[in-house]
């Protein structure tokens, strides 16, 4: 994982500065938080947070944050560090992906040309229907894909690309009788061109009656749908300060040519927290402009609960008379478009919509159910004067005394900072636990002894070979046994002991247990000395456990004398 350093792949994720000694510090994304207690290690290419405690090395955090599985995750760092280094010719796997990405460049060219051809027509005649001009076809690099059964096939292996490399790209497919035929035949074409300006695959529109309305590119080497988004090679030099979501490449395509050039699509899926996080490192605003129907709406909540973890401010279209975001500037004009953005209401605004909807405020009991989810609601907003401002507006629109809601708010706020502070405070005790609750010390000043062991050995490697070292059964505690054993055979083998080599034999939560002790301070000047301290303390916890043993054996014995 070398090539994978641990600054470099979390910097993907979240925003660190602030140096502190040799960390780096920024705002954990595994828990929400205001302040920054997610650590970054340099040296010991490891994170940790202060807040929720989750640590371990470059393989843990992709499993946590992409939610994959260890050989998924260090498949996801292989594939990233040839995405990263795309000049490193030796390997294989990034030259065809090079390959492949020249390849996809030749297809969109080749598209491109058809359009101003005589196969080009039905795309033209589509294009004017829908008013996409010829400028806007330039700017997002448009294209025909003729109806044909061997079009493409034939211009790219003319141009010395092979059926194999065709097939690979999603550009081929084998048909029935052995050969091949075009993926994408008769349709409008949408270059997907991902942020370093790689066309990386294609959406294709139908034109004629046959065959779904669209399709995309399958995987392939440099294609994912759920981590690209459609348009954001522009979107990204946009100088609004947002970025536009919107659900179709067409509405995308409108809007930008209409003059919002932050326009982005998400391919077909719903928004992923992928994608968010794509958007996260271009702007701080998300402005979603999904469809207007049941689905639209749907997706816009499940869109507005990924971006608002990354800290993204998001706003939501609300476009009464049109269906989408193109045949609103087509009924409208973008004039009124922007009207829509400048008054588009916040998520808190939506939310209490979405909740009004739900309810027929002319009607008693109802209102008091519409009371007691907006009241929970605005007690989560952190801001003071969010929530007064949005409690009046909640009052008046219900007929109630603001002052009433306000006071109602403020109850159920600090009721729920009580029940989270119950569950942060750390009295002494709780201290020497390990925050993952599954393990739990029984023993925990046994326990202390034994996670200092174990860091011994990781400082000093050479420890494991010293003689008397306790078993893993030893310990009181089954994980810091395990970590241990594991650690120690490794030692004993000579091989990495690293955090990310280890997530193969570690749990997560052992792995998160493990850098947490690794940070705790201790000082090999004595490191012998030390040790032989640790080992008493753990066999001492044994005697004394023995020592009871025995004494629970001989009140048996008494009893059943005295019987
Ligand atoms: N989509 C897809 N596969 C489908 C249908 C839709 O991948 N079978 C994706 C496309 O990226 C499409 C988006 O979902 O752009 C939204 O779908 P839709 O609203 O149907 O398409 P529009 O682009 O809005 O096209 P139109 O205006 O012609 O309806
Ligand atoms: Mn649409």
């Amino acid at each position: 994982m070398a090539r994978n350093d641990i600054v470099d792949v979390v910097s993907g994720y979240v925003r660190l500065g602030k140096r502190s000694g040799s960390n780096m510090f920024g705002l954990c994304p595994f828990h929400s938080e205001k302040t920054p207690s997610f650590s970054v290690s340099p040296d010991k290419q490891i994170y940790h947070c202060f807040g929720c405690g989750k640590g371990g090395g470059v393989i843990n955090f992709i499993m946590e944050i992409e939610n994959l599985s260890f050989p998924e995750a260090v498949a996801f760092l292989a594939r990233r560090a040839n995405m990263a280094l795309p000049e490193q010719e030796n390997d294989r796997e990034s030259k065809k992906r090079s390959r492949m990405l020249a390849l996809n460049r030749d297809a969109a060219r080749f598209f491109y040309e058809q359009l101003s051809s005589p196969a080009g027509q039905r795309a033209r005649a589509y294009m004017d229907k829908r008013g996409i001009g010829k400028a806007t076809a330039t700017n997002f690099g448009l294209g025909a894909a003729p109806d044909e059964w061997g079009a493409l096939d034939r211009a790219m292996r003319a141009k010395g690309y092979t059926s194999e490399e065709l097939f690979e790209a999603g550009l081929i497919k084998k048909g029935r009788n052995g050969g091949w035929y075009d993926t994408f035949r008769d349709r409008l074409m949408f270059p997907v061109i991902d942020v370093r300006g790689n066309v990386i695959g294609f959406s294709g529109r139908l034109l004629g009656e046959d065959g779904p309305k669209y399709l995309n590119s399958p995987d392939t080497l440099v294609f994912n749908k759920g981590s690209n988004l459609f348009a954001l090679n522009l979107a990204k030099k946009s100088k609004s300060g947002y970025i536009l979501l919107s659900e179709g490449n067409i509405d995308v395509v409108s809007l930008h040519q209409a003059g919002f050039d932050s326009a982005v699509a998400s391919l077909g899926t719903s928004l992923t927290a992928e994608q968010a996080r794509l958007i996260s490192r271009f702007t701080g605003e998300v402005i979603i402009a999904y469809d207007n129907d049941g689905a639209g709406q749907k997706a816009a909540q499940r869109a507005i609960g990924i971006l608002e973890k990354l800290d993204l401010k998001v706003r939501v279209l609300q476009m009464s008379g049109a269906k989408d975001p193109d045949e609103y500037i087509q009924l409208r004009g973008p004039e009124a478009f922007r009207q829509l953005i400048e008054g588009s209401e916040n998520q808190v605004e939506y939310r209490l919509g979405v909740i009004a909807a739900k309810y027929d405020l002319g009607v008693d009991a109802q209102k008091v159910d519409y009371l007691r989810e907006c009241e929970d609601l605005l007690a989560r907003l952190p801001n003071a004067a969010e929530r007064e401002v949005y409690c009046r507006r909640v009052a008046s629109q219900t007929g109630i005394s603001p002052e009433v809601l306000i006071g109602e708010v403020k109850s159920r706020r600090s009721r729920l900072l009580r029940r989270t502070a119950a569950t942060e405070r750390s009295s002494p005790e709780r201290q020497s636990q390990p925050v993952e609750r599954q393990l739990r010390y029984d023993d925990p000043a046994s326990a202390v002894a034994e996670e200092g062991l174990i860091r011994l050995l990781y400082l000093d490697g050479s420890l494991a070979a010293v003689a008397g070292l306790p078993d893993a059964a030893e310990f009181s505690s089954p994980a810091l046994g395990h970590i241990y054993g594991v650690v120690r055979r490794r030692l004993g083998e000579h091989r990495s002991v690293s955090a990310d080599a280890l997530g193969g034999e570690l749990s997560a939560e052992e792995v998160s247990l493990l850098v947490r002790i690794l940070q705790k301070p201790e000082t090999l000047s004595n490191s012998k000395r030390a040790m032989e301290d640790y080992i008493n303390r753990i066999r001492q916890r044994r005697r004394a456990q023995s020592d009871s043993g025995d004494l629970m054996q001989l009140l048996e014995e008494r009893r059943k004398e005295l019987k």
